[in-house]
């Protein structure tokens, strides 16, 4: 890949893992933590796309709220866990190599950004609980745009701030929907394909796709 100017993350999914709120209850709520994790988040991304499309916007914190009030029902989880599992998805613990790989591509001296449908303040949260502060330039959010990925506004943000080419970024995501995003707008897109899931279809396939963080090195 070459003449990569900024190299730009996905934020829940792929540096921090959206899952593991659910499964520090696991003891409470018992097997179907997973099941109830997956169900929640895909709720949130409905909401997410699903408020973009009606034009009545609420803030991803808010769509969070929401979807988790939908998810508890239907799992059938008792409503004092709400706080708890609420407190948890704002310190999401990233996945392990995500410190290391962001150190290693800053000494590379790349730009780092994070482009994300969280809120500034939670983002600026999630990477102040887990020490990662110092090593973006930018949190994007897509606050700033007031609607939710994959719309091209939100993909536009860092190419007005850094005034470089679609082609210049590589863009990461586990996202397979925000990787077609991100491709289709002509990001180099790469897929962070952490369980071997199967791709979208969705006229974009990524044409590098890695298993973790640690590979993105091999591929600038
Ligand atoms: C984000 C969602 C898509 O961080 O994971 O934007």
């Amino acid at each position: 890949m070459k003449n990569i100017k900024a190299i730009i993350f996905d934020a829940y999914g792929t540096l921090f893992d959206v899952n593991s709120a659910a499964e520090k209850c696991k003891d409470k709520i018992g097997d179907k933590w997973e099941a109830f994790a997956n169900y929640w988040r895909t709720t949130q991304l409905e909401y997410t796309w699903l408020r973009s499309l009606m034009k009545r916007h609420k803030d991803f914190w808010q769509v969070t709220e929401d979807s988790l009030d939908k998810s508890m029902k239907v799992f059938n989880i008792d409503n004092s866990m709400r706080n708890e599992l609420l407190d948890l998805y704002k310190i999401l613990s990233p996945y392990s190599e995500v410190p290391e790989v962001l150190k290693s591509l800053k000494e590379k001296k790349y730009k780092l950004s994070i482009l994300s449908n969280g809120t500034p303040s939670l983002l600026n949260e999630l990477v102040k609980s887990n020490n990662l502060e110092n090593l973006f330039n930018d949190i994007f959010s897509i606050e700033e745009v007031g609607i939710y990925k994959p719309d091209s506004r939100v993909y536009d943000m860092p190419i007005k701030k850094y005034k470089i080419q679609n082609d210049e970024v590589a863009f990461l995501s586990a996202n397979t929907w925000d990787v077609s995003g991100g491709g289709n707008y002509g990001f180099n897109s790469i897929w962070v394909n952490r369980n071997n899931n199967i791709f979208d279809n969705l006229d974009f396939k990524p044409e590098h796709q890695i298993k973790n963080l640690k590979e993105l090195i091999n591929l600038i």
